[in-house]
């Protein structure tokens, strides 16, 4: 690490996305929060915002912190996601991102999606019964792989199967160039095909989003290109994301009998232990924004059209803004975390993901009182997601 000028960015030579950092990111983190406010991440050309309040100002910032030359870390699939809400500023960004609000309303996801609730009950007695099973394979997966393509759409064949593990591939396609993006290619393109000759408007669920938006291009309100990008968008934002999120509080919990107890004892505070979990491993861990100007960070200066790398997660644990922020604690109910983004691109699914969560968890809460690890929890480094591949479980 060395200084330059004040009004110049500390640069670091680590290497933010190798698998070693990835698999154990919270300790790097930290040092690059307290390196400044802004660090350059000379192996990558980045600059990176790793504190809570220069992540928010910067969210709360578009015309400054443009999406509009893509959010992924690489040409391709910045250029392949060009037609995506996620790389759109405003006046664009308006028009899709009413069809995704309009679409992840309570009512809506009720009406396609039904008892969400009485899902997870059913679910959760089933893994009761059974005493051992995987948290994330067996419970973290479930409720958001069958809502989120309902509501998507997608016929219910083989095909979802699939779906899921492009889901999960396409964050590393967004990553920085690289060995996991290079592997990543031709599942993308495997995506993109079946969605274009399988999701059909004439083959999608009645009442679907898919549905919604084929009238949408029907009606001249948005091209048939974009509606094939927002169901792409749809399903990748809403699987991992979600799965991640529940796999990894459950893992949190399973380490904290006290933690656990408190919940049981006062289910009410479901909605704060889940998004205290969401805070803690931030199932999306960064994205990024190119400056239209140059940028005025605490006196450090981000030249005009450079990257801007976003963390999320380092936010999330900023000891500038939580007390102890490495320490769960189920009552803290971290409204105002940063996992779901800030401004105008707010995840839309948030409402979805924490129906999905709340009914999960309160579900286990009424039947079960211990939760232990029955081995070591596994995971594979993603470039832009957190989240375990498996979690052996014991409930009782
Ligand atoms: C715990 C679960 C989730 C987390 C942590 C999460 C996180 C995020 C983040 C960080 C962004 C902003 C990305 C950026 O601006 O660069 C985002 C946007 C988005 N999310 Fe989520 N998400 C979750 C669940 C969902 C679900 C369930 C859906 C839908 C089914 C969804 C759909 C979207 C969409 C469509 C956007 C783009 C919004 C825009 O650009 O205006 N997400 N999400």
């Amino acid at each position: 690490m060395v200084t330059t000028t004040e009004s110049t960015a500390y640069e670091t030579d680590l290497d933010l996305f190798s698998d070693e950092v990835l698999l154990e990111p919270f300790e790097h983190y930290r040092e690059l929060r307290d390196m400044g406010p802004v660090v350059y991440l000379k192996k990558y050309d980045l600059y990176g915002l790793f504190r809570y309040d220069q992540v928010r100002n910067a969210l709360n910032n578009w015309e400054v912190f443009s999406s509009a030359q893509g959010v992924a870390l690489n040409p391709i699939a910045n250029e392949a996601w060009k037609n995506s809400i996620l790389c759109m500023d405003p006046p664009e960004h308006r028009k899709i991102r009413k069809v995704f609000d309009d679409a992840l309303r309570p009512k809506f996801i009720r009406k396609v999606a039904g008892d969400i609730e009485q899902q997870a009950e059913t679910l959760v007695d089933e893994l009761v019964q059974r005493g051992e099973f995987d948290g994330v394979t067996d419970f973290a997966h479930k409720l958001p792989v069958s809502i989120v393509m309902d509501l998507v759409g997608f016929p219910r064949d083989e095909g979802r199967d699939k779906i899921l593990g492009w889901a999960v591939n396409s964050f590393n396609f967004a990553g920085p160039p690289g060995e996991r993006q290079t592997a990543s290619l031709p599942l993308a393109q495997a995506q993109l095909e079946y969605l274009i000759n399988n999701a059909k408007p004439e083959n999608l669920l009645p009442d679907s989003f898919g549905k919604v938006v084929y009238a949408a291009a029907d009606r001249g309100e948005i091209t048939h290109e974009e509606a094939v990008t927002m169901m792409l968008g749809y399903a990748n934002a809403g699987l991992d994301t979600t799965i991640n999120a529940v796999g990894s509080t459950l893992w949190l919990l399973a380490r904290k009998p006290d933690q656990w107890d408190a919940i049981r004892q006062d289910p009410k505070l479901v909605p704060s232990a889940f998004l205290e979990g969401i805070r803690l491993e931030s199932p999306a861990q960064f994205f990024s924004r190119v400056t239209t100007e140059d940028a005025d960070v605490d006196g450090v200066t981000i030249p005009r059209g450079s990257r801007v790398l976003h963390s999320y997660a380092s936010a999330n644990r900023d000891e500038r803004h939580y007390p102890n922020p490495d320490t769960f604690d189920a009552r803290r109910n971290p409204v105002d975390i940063l996992a779901f983004d800030s401004g105008i691109h707010t995840c839309p699914g948030r409402t979805l993901a924490s129906m999905e969560g709340h009914a999960l968890f309160t579900a286990l809460a009424k039947r079960v009182s211990k939760i232990e690890l029955t081995g070591e929890p596994t995971r594979t480094p993603n470039s832009i997601t957190r989240g375990l591949d498996t979690l052996p479980i014991r409930v009782s």
